[in-house]
């Protein structure tokens, strides 16, 4: 599903924000992406829906070479991804059902599939009771579940999530994650950018970690920091 090789990010004339990254992630794969503010976490998810390019190496997403894709064709690839982010981004003046069917109508959904679908993805996040309800009148997790039904009802290959539990409170955040994990069962690929050490602790789930910009761990079923640094060294 995606393949990064020896991938470098540039901002401006030095600033190395990704150095030399590679990283395999497989079909049906759930993915934490870890590490300290600044270091790289955003960068590398938004090389994944081409909102930056590397200055080096090679981004495979899906099937696509993204260093060579022509602006052209970046939002309709775009369309095809699941993206959520942090602050929601949902929009204030529309209810949660319009919120979730704005995502299929630019994609040239027909009416009869937009209420097929948007009941659907709202009854999957736990929301079906409250289709009539404005941004506003939600809680933060709940909003969080209406930005991850619109993400999934493309029904993308791929759900990328950048902190997607950064406003929340540790039980909510926890539901969130749940909820991503349940969605990966079902068969996306899912990466996870975040701070969160509670979740990435609970879920023991494969977990790459960055620091300023390399990639430092790559554990299958990881915490969000090794063991050996949870303890103090032994001491002779
Ligand atoms: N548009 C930009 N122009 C210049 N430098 C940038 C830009 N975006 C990010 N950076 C720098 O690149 C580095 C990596 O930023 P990035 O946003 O990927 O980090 P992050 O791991 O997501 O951090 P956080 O946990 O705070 O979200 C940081 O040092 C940041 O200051
Ligand atoms: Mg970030």
């Amino acid at each position: 599903m995606i393949q990064l090789q020896n991938v470098t990010v540039n901002y401006g004339n030095e600033w190395i924000a990704l150095y030399q990254v590679s990283l395999c992630v497989n079909k049906g794969e759930f993915v934490f992406i870890v590490g300290p503010t600044g270091a790289g976490k955003s960068t590398l998810l938004k090389l994944l829906y081409r909102e930056e390019t590397a200055t080096q190496g090679t981004v495979r997403v899906a099937g696509h070479d993204l260093n060579h894709m022509p602006s052209r064709e970046v939002p309709l690839f775009r369309r095809r991804l699941g993206i959520v982010f942090q602050d929601f981004g949902l929009l204030p003046n529309k209810t949660v059902y319009e919120n979730v069917a704005f995502a299929l109508r630019v994609t040239g959904e027909s009416s009869r599939t937009i209420r097929r679908k948007v009941p659907h993805v709202l009854e999957m996040v736990g929301l079906a009771h409250r289709p009539d309800a404005f941004p506003h009148q939600l809680s933060g997790g709940e909003q969080q579940r209406v930005a991850i039904a619109r993400a999934l009802v493309n029904d993308p290959p791929l759900l990328l999530a950048d902190e997607p539990t950064g406003n929340l409170d540790p039980d909510t955040s926890l539901g969130i994650v749940q909820l991503l994990h349940h969605i990966n069962v079902r068969g996306t690929t899912v990466i996870v950018a975040t701070h969160d050490h509670t979740i990435v602790d609970r879920m023991q789930r494969r977990v790459v970690a960055l620091e300023r910009g390399r990639l430092v761990r790559d554990d299958q079923q990881g915490a969000y920091r090794p063991l050996l640094m949870l303890s103090e060294p032994m001491r002779s």
